[in-house]
């Protein structure tokens, strides 16, 4: 640990960071990304829908774990929902609500993503969500 980077977990990133190209994302399957940053560590992952990308902070509502416990692993067999894999809840990929489980009523955190030439990017870019 240095004095540049804080252990402080945070929940938002700036704009404008690349994060992967579209194509190494399978269509339906997700990917856990962790930035470090000055102000400390963030933690979230991003859904593939066809051509659009759904960007969550990997944290439950519920107990605020994070979601997967093995790399990557985000999403039910298929993908039509989001699994937390510590106490099953389910939530929407669209956005992101809790719709079994103990978390019922309560949302993830949304992460700004969108698709750039290519690329996933933090932010909502043109303003288009996904
Ligand atoms: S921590 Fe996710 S359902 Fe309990």
């Amino acid at each position: 640990m240095n004095d540049l980077h804080s252990d402080e977990r945070v929940f938002a990133t700036p704009d404008g960071v690349r994060l992967a190209r579209m194509d190494d994302v399978e269509d339906n399957k997700a990917r856990g990304f962790v930035l470090q940053m000055r102000a400390g560590r963030f933690h979230g992952f991003v859904v593939r829908r066809g051509n659009r990308v759904h960007g969550y902070v990997d944290r439950c509502p519920h107990m605020g774990l994070p979601l997967a416990q093995k790399l990557d692993d985000y999403l039910v067999p298929g993908g039509a929902h989001i699994a937390c894999s510590w106490h099953a809840a389910l939530f929407r990929v669209e956005d992101g609500q809790c719709v079994g489980g103990p978390c019922n009523g309560q949302r993830l955190t949304s992460w700004p993503v969108h698709v750039d030439a290519g690329m996933i990017v933090t932010g909502l870019g043109d303003g288009a969500p996904g």
